[in-house]
């Protein structure tokens, strides 16, 4: 098939809160905005955040408080200028969402209802019951459609078009029927969301794969704090599905299989509300010691009989439904199981305040921008805050959406030639045509149970070598892949064949990163290491990747402010 040519002024890959948010603001500004999907943009994971959305907008709580619990959560490492940004501009990104159309629960007094979550010093997540991020995600989407935006949904982006420190466009093909094209482009952005999915047990929509980490990647540009992999605590027993934070915000209390409600021992004063690294770490610690429950002995309890029905059946009704349908139990009337998931990324592709992608610390990549999970700004540093995120993706979204409108006028167009899709056409075929033994679900599936098994909530010089050596392997096992499906229709034994490539590749960042970093800050916990170390980690990690897949790593300053580092405690 021909290479199709398009021409916009502004493309995004990537159709969650981020991606849309911003081709919002292009469209309604004029600027011809294409956004690219693989999915529809109404399955992209920002619907399935739960829980909440952060502002200040409480009794007694203050912009600067939500800044002071976001950097003590990061453990220091955020940039604060950033963070300054994401809480400052919180409490006007609600009433936009709300002028959007986003209906949210209300309290008695029919102000929008906010409830506590962890690490968090006063109550501050707005929610819609515990379906906060469908419900902003179907409003953006109505909006963006209003605007209108033009969705090419179902399409892979295998490629960007990348000369000379500029970007100029990005190659795709329709799943459908695999036709190429180009999409050429004065500004691109990726908000493309996270990348979980290279964990076995994980929150994560299927489609999490972080294509957009690796195909920035293999044009030699860096990666930032990549081994910072947020485990939530509270994934359901076995299959590690989001059992949202907002259960233990209502009131719910953690147990061990010997009754032991063991948070007392781990963070007695925040208890189950500590933030999210520290009672990640609390239940697997009582796993592995023994304590656990569950067939397997892998899980811990969440209690919320004690509660009034109510509570559950109005603010947590999707929660319910879930441990019913996976686990058979109903948390109205017993106890459910739950265990740590991979659940978000800190790291990702760096970018500066207003969402410019960075070449190195200090140079950016011309005519290219990130927003959301898949970019590193950094607001949550070591440990993101629950509900900061589904806040920093709508917030940083419309961000780079002014970003672009503002830089747009200066940007030349650079012409796309069919040649452009060459790269990415030639790894289509290769997958296509490639006749060997191994098979690319059990690459996968190794991948997956030695990340967690390795690279998990505690980690060590030992099994991140370990883990080095198991993807090196992976890496060459994969040269020898064969896939049955040879057609051109919704082949997705071919994507999910490119999509563990990617996988395999942005999962060596995480590795190597963790290795280098030779302390304990966040989720990044090293048993052989396990104090902070300001004086030589204080750094955020910058990584690259060569073509024999080395990863090298350089360190930049963090950006402090008026928050001080100290010994956090919860
Ligand atoms: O627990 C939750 O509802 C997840 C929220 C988040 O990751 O921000």
């Amino acid at each position: 098939m021909d290479v199709q040519i398009y021409q916009y002024d502004a493309v995004i890959v990537g159709a969650g809160l981020a991606g849309l948010a911003a081709a919002r603001e292009l469209t309604a500004a004029g600027k011809k905005t294409a956004v690219i999907t693989k999915l529809h943009p109404l399955r992209s994971h920002s619907g399935a955040a739960q829980g909440g959305i952060n502002a200040a907008l409480g009794e007694g709580d203050s912009v600067e408080l939500h800044e002071f619990d976001t950097v003590k959560g990061s453990d220091y490492l955020a940039d604060q200028d950033c963070v300054e940004l994401l809480c400052g501009k919180a409490p006007e990104t609600i009433r936009w969402a709300e002028r959007m159309g986003a209906v949210f629960s209300r309290d008695e007094k029919g102000d929008i209802a906010i409830r506590p979550f962890g690490g968090q010093s006063k109550p501050r997540a707005c929610y819609a019951k515990d379906r906060t991020g469908l419900t902003l995600l179907q409003t953006i989407y109505e909006q963006a459609d209003r605007a209108g935006i033009e969705v090419f949904d179902e399409w892979y982006a295998g490629d960007i078009l990348y000369k000379d420190g500029k970007v100029s466009g990005v190659a795709a093909f329709n799943i459908r029927d695999m036709q190429p094209a180009v999409f050429n482009a004065k500004a691109v952005m990726f908000a493309t969301g996270g990348y979980g999915r290279a964990f076995k047990i994980n929150s994560n929509a299927h489609a999490n794969t972080g294509d957009a980490l690796s195909i920035v990647a293999r044009h030699g540009l860096p990666l930032e704090d990549m081994e910072f992999v947020q485990f939530h605590p509270s994934g359901l027993g076995g299959s590690g599905i989001l059992i949202s934070e907002a259960a233990r915000g209502e009131g719910g209390r953690l147990f061990n299989s010997e009754g032991e409600r063991f948070m007392e021992k781990y963070a007695p004063n925040a208890m189950e509300l500590a933030s999210r690294d520290v009672v990640a770490r609390a239940i697997t610690k009582e796993v592995l010691e023994g304590r656990g429950i569950g067939p397997e002995k892998d899980g811990v309890w969440i209690d919320l009989t004690h509660l009034d029905p109510e509570i559950i059946l109005t603010k947590l009704p999707e929660l319910r439904e879930l441990a019913i349908t996976f686990l058979g139990q109903d948390m109205l009337k017993e106890p459910i199981m739950i265990a740590a998931t991979a659940h978000y990324s800190m790291g990702g592709i760096p970018v500066d305040i207003n969402c410019h992608v960075k070449k190195s610390p200090d140079e950016l990549v011309e005519g290219f921008y990130a927003a959301g999970e898949c970019s590193c700004v950094s607001v949550h540093g070591a440990n993101r805050l629950g509900a900061n995120s589904v806040l920093e993706a709508l917030l940083f979204g419309r961000h780079a959406g002014e970003s672009i409108l503002r830089d747009i006028d200066n940007i030349k167009l650079r012409e796309a030639t069919t040649e452009d899709a060459q790269a990415m056409l030639d790894e289509v075929n290769w997958v296509l045509t490639n006749n060997g033994t191994e098979r690319v679900h059990a690459l996968r599936e190794e991948l997956q149970q030695s990340m967690t098994d390795n690279a998990g909530v505690f980690r060590t010089a030992k099994s991140l070598n370990k883990q080095t050596a198991i993807i090196k392997k992976l890496i060459k096992r994969y040269e020898n892949i064969r896939i049955d499906d040879k057609s051109k229709t919704y082949n997705t034994e071919l994507q999910e064949a490119i999509e563990l490539k990617h996988m395999l590749e942005f999962s060596l960042f995480i590795v190597e990163g963790g290795l280098a970093r030779e302390e304990s800050r966040g989720a990044h916990f090293r048993e052989d290491f396990p104090t902070r170390d300001d004086e030589k980690f204080m750094k955020h990690t910058y990584a690259y990747m060569d073509k024999e897949y080395n990863i090298t790593q350089e360190y930049a300053d963090v950006v402090q402010g008026k928050f001080e580092p100290q010994e956090r405690t919860y």
